[in-house]
Parts: structure tokens; sequence; C-alpha cells
């Protein structure tokens, strides 16, 4: 879909990724751009400046795609949507039936309100998380689901409803399966992404950094601001009814991680590895062939590129970074 002149409805635009896609949305000749979000873990801090956009509003109404006749309303006259509305892997863990109405029945009102308003194109969030543990690397698109958390069950889910009800209603949509999206305004709640903030935390305050178990475990991190083009290109793209990953295709392991970190923090400080928690997923590392060829999207910024960026943002918003270290009880 051409962007020019369209009215956007970003659900869960006020969270990481989502707060992103605004900032690249501005960057486009879009009418509107409508923030739709209970702000269950999104933040004033993460859209401020978008807001200062005077195409950028959040929906005033209400913002829980759970409250069905909100949702349909604030859908009205939209031309493309973004959901990224969900409950985060952990919590999901957790809560499932509170995870279930969230992401699978949410879901489910996001595609019939988008059916019923004749919304022109959604994208959809999903995860690589459906994918589980690798069993096989690069895991392309056609990878099993291994999963066996709930988190992943409620992206397979939405991913198959979506599928479902658009080749019913003739709705166009594409699912994106991130990999471990990390940047500005991450928090300290990700079952993967918090070890990059606990790190720097202890580096700034001159304590050894601490990984747990022996660090191999590889993921493939990719920055937010590339997760946010990657959203645009989808948005962009004509082609329905499929899913990518959305990833570097380069695996990082921890103890690389945090050996980097501490070379861009200038510290001196030694690893500390102590015996491994609980692990959801040990290894992921995605194919990216067939998002570049169907929806044109390659990253862009390497992981010391993108780790010198969440650095410089840690020093320049230091209140927003303790407010999230507080909302995650630390
Ligand atoms: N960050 C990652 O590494 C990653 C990886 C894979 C997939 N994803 C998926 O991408 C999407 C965005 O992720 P994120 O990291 O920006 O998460 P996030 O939690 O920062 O953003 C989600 C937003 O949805 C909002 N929200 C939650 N429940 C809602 C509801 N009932 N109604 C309306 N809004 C609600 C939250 O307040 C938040 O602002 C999610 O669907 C997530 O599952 C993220």
């Amino acid at each position: 879909m051409e962007l020019v002149g369209k009215r956007i409805l970003v659900i869960g635009g006020a969270g990481l990724i989502g707060s992103h896609i605004l900032d690249e949305l501005i960057k486009t000749d879009v009418k509107e751009i409508i923030i739709y979000d209970n702000f269950f873990r999104g933040t004033m801090d993460n859209i401020d400046e978008a807001l200062k956009d005077p195409r950028v509003k959040i929906y005033p109404h209400g913002g829980d795609i759970l409250h069905e006749d909100i949702l349909d309303k604030a859908m009205e006259g939209v031309d493309g949507v973004f959901h990224l509305a969900a409950m985060w892997l952990l919590q999901c863990h957790e809560y499932p039936r509170s995870a279930f109405d969230v992401n699978i029945r949410g879901t489910f009102n996001v595609i019939m309100a988008a059916i019923k308003h004749k919304v022109k194109r959604v994208v959809y969030s999903s995860s690589a998380s459906v994918y589980g543990n690798a069993l096989e690397i690069p895991m392309t698109e056609e990878h099993p689901y291994n999963n066996f958390t709930f988190y992943g069950a409620t992206k397979i889910a939405g991913e198959h409803i979506f599928k479902s009800l658009s080749s019913r209603y003739g709705l166009s949509w594409a699912g994106l399966r991130y990999m471990n999206v990390y940047g500005p305004r991450q928090d300290y709640k990700g079952a993967y992404i918090a070890v990059m903030m606990k790190i720097l935390d202890n580096i700034d305050k001159g304590i050894q950094p601490v990984v747990f178990g022996d660090g191999s475990q590889q993921y493939d991190f990719i920055y937010v601001g590339d997760i946010a083009k990657a959203n645009i290109c989808a948005m962009q793209a004509e082609k329905t009814g499929e899913c990518y990953n959305v990833g570097r295709g380069i695996g990082t392991s921890i103890k690389e991680l945090s050996e980097l970190l501490l070379r861009l923090t200038g510290s001196s400080l030694k690893i500390k590895y102590e015996p491994a928690g609980q692990t959801f997923v040990t290894n992921r590392i995605g194919s990216i062939d067939k998002a570049e060829h169907d929806i044109k999207f390659k990253w862009s910024i390497d992981l010391e590129e993108g780790m010198q960026k969440l650095i410089e943002w840690r020093k320049s918003h230091k209140d927003a970074v303790d407010k999230k270290r507080t909302a995650a009880g630390l």
C-alpha cells in the first residue's frame, strides 16, 4: 500500500517497536497517525518526540484491543494498521489466561474490525518464538513450529487467525517474525534483551557484568530502528498472507555481546559467569532471504552501531531509564 495521504492506526504504538514505527512514519507523507495503546507497557516517554508532529495523535476514547466497540470506532476511516499490542513472553508464561485474551482474542478483534472497516492492509507483529529452539540454522519461514511456550502459541494462533479470516474476507496482511530486538527505549522486562540493560547497569556502577551459563547461547540481534523500517516495507508491499523473518541472519553469543559492551563503554571489568537460570530458547538465527525478496527489507545497523546508539540513549535519557528500571521492580 502506498503511504501518501493515508490514515494509519498503530496499535501498541506507545511500546518499544511501535514508537519507532511512529518515528519512521513521520518521515513519510502519511496524513494522520493514530496511536491506539492501553499503556500497559507502553509509556509517554516513548512517544513524546513523535507527538510533536501534528499528524500524530493518541486515540482519545481508549486504547485497549479487548474493548471491541472502542477499537471498532478507532478503525473507522483507517487505511493501514500496524498491530503490535501483545503480552510479552514472561507474562504469557505467568498469566496464560490473560495472554490468551490479549494476544489471541485481541488479535481476533483487530482482524474483525479491520475487515469490517475495509482497512487496506494490516501488518501483524508475530515473533521468531513461533519456531522455538532451532532444528536447523538459519531458520527459514518453513522451519517447523518447534515451540513450547505459551507466548509462541499465541503468535502461531495469531498468524493462523489472520490466514484463515483474510482468505475468507479478502484482508491484505503480512506477518513479521522478529528475532531479538534491541535499542533505545527498551526496558528491563524482556527475557533475553534485559540482559543488555543489566550488563550496562553493572558497568555504570563499576560492578562485574554477570552472564548466566557459559555465555555461548547465540541470538540474532536486530536494531529496533531496522524493525520499524521492516514494518514500513511490509505495509508498502503488495504481497498478502505471508510471514517473514526479520533479523540480521547473524548469530552473536551473550559472551560476545558482553565483551562488545565492555569495549564500547571503555570498561576494564571482566565478565562474571554464574550458573544458568531458566532459558526459553538457546539458539535462534533466522534466514532473511524471504523478507529481502518479497518486502524489500534488509537490515542496515550492525551490532556495534546499534549498541552504541543504545548506550547513548541511556546516557541522554537517564530519567526514562530509571522509570523503566522501577517499572520492572529493580
Ligand atoms: N521486542 C522484541 O524482541 C520482540 C520480538 C518478537 C516479537 N515481538 C512482538 O512485537 C510486538 C511489539 O513488541 P514490543 O517489544 O514493542 O513490545 P511492547 O510491550 O513494548 O509493546 C506492546 C504495546 O502494546 C500495548 N498493549 C498491551 N496490551 C494491550 C491491549 N490489550 N490493548 C492495547 N494495547 C496493548 C502495550 O502497552 C505496549 O505499548 C509485540 O506483539 C511482541 O510480541 C517483539
